[in-house]
């Protein structure tokens, strides 16, 4: 079909969040694949051990900063070709117990990253929504068309943000499209801390010997998805020629549910050949968190019909290949 792009070469992209979990991979693909990089991140929750193999590469260019700068964004996205919007404060429990922050970082940075966008011309940003903002629809599977009302101040901070681009899209000469990601995994995401999220952070525990905890009984259910999806959704809404692509949002998941405790049990399976100590392990149960929802199952519909989004892996191809990554960095 012609508007679906193949592969993005020889732009100029501004990955902001780039020594983050998804933008260092982010920035990986996009260097192998012969494009020019900068990136602009505050290494607040990125690390530079993610972006240190691509510092000595002469397209590949490192701007630590905030996005909160006005100043900064504008000059970040000079000469550029598109922006590929990574930066937040991400964790929902982060969000409830401070909300201040991840609304400067994630809706008054967002806006930061728009207006240069706007001043210098860029039309086309990509940027990272999140799941979060169907909140209490209880309708499954999620449909981008019908949302609830948000439960947390992550929440706000994300659906805020495509309220925004919205508005920006119908007013300016931009092509804004948000990936709402649901519960994204995989290499370089990071185990520690106490927002980590729940995949590297059982995967790290269990290989340490410690049984991880599962907040209610296990049965709350997410859409986990591989990072190579992630990688592939935003290349494809970078280089859409699909006017009707432009200024929406999509969902981007695998398209099927997995329980915490049907993950726990995948991970176990996984370690236990080469670590025995895990094939008997039990999880600890705990209260429930608030601000979590209970299911998180996507419909990729439309990102498979407008972009041409098709999942390259399932959970489990996904779970193997994020589990023989933590045990040669994390074991
Ligand atoms: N990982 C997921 O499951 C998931 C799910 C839904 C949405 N998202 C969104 O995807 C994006 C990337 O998430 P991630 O999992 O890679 O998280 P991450 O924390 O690994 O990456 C975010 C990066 O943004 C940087 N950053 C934060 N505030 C900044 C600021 N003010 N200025 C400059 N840089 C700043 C951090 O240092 C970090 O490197 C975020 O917008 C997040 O909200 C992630």
């Amino acid at each position: 079909m012609p508007f679906f792009a193949g592969m993005i070469q020889h732009k100029k992209i501004l990955i902001t969040g780039g020594a983050g979990f998804i933008g260092s991979n982010l920035c990986e693909k996009f260097l192998a694949q012969n494009n020019e990089v900068v990136c602009l991140d505050n290494l607040s929750t990125g690390l530079s051990q993610n972006i240190e193999p691509y510092l000595a590469n002469p397209r590949f260019k490192w701007l630590e900063g905030d996005i909160r700068s006005l100043n900064l964004c504008i000059e970040a996205a000079k000469g550029v070709d598109m922006i590929c919007h990574q930066a937040a404060l991400g964790s929902v429990p982060r969000s409830v117990a401070n909300p201040l922050p991840s609304h400067e970082h994630n809706v008054t940075g967002f806006l930061n990253i728009l207006e240069a966008a706007k001043a210098n011309a860029v039309r086309r940003v990509v940027y990272a929504s999140s799941s979060s903002v169907y909140g209490d629809a209880p309708e499954l599977p999620k449909r981008e068309e019908k949302i609830g009302l948000p439960l947390s101040p992550y929440a706000v901070t994300k659906l805020a943000d495509e309220l925004y681009a919205h508005v920006f899209g119908a007013l300016y000469p931009l092509e804004l499209i948000g990936l709402r990601y649901f519960n994204v995994f995989g290499k370089k995401q990071r185990p520690d801390g106490p927002y980590a999220a729940v995949i590297p952070k059982f995967i790290a525990l269990m290989l340490a010997g410690q049984a991880p905890e599962i907040h209610g009984d296990g049965s709350q259910s997410r859409d986990f998805t591989h990072i190579n999806n992630v990688l592939k959704a935003n290349e494809l809404a970078l280089e859409t020629q699909n006017p009707l692509a432009y200024n929406t949002v999509y969902n981007v998941a695998c398209g099927s549910n997995t329980t915490v405790l049907e993950l726990f049990e995948g991970i176990k399976t996984l370690l236990a050949p080469d670590y025995p100590h895990i094939a008997a392990m039990q999880p600890c149960f705990v209260p429930k968190r608030a601000g979590d929802v209970a299911h998180s199952l996507a419909s990729i519909e439309r990102a498979e019909n407008l972009l041409g989004y098709e999942p390259t892996h399932d959970f489990e191809q996904g779970l193997t290949e994020a589990i023989a990554w933590y045990k040669k960095h994390h074991s």
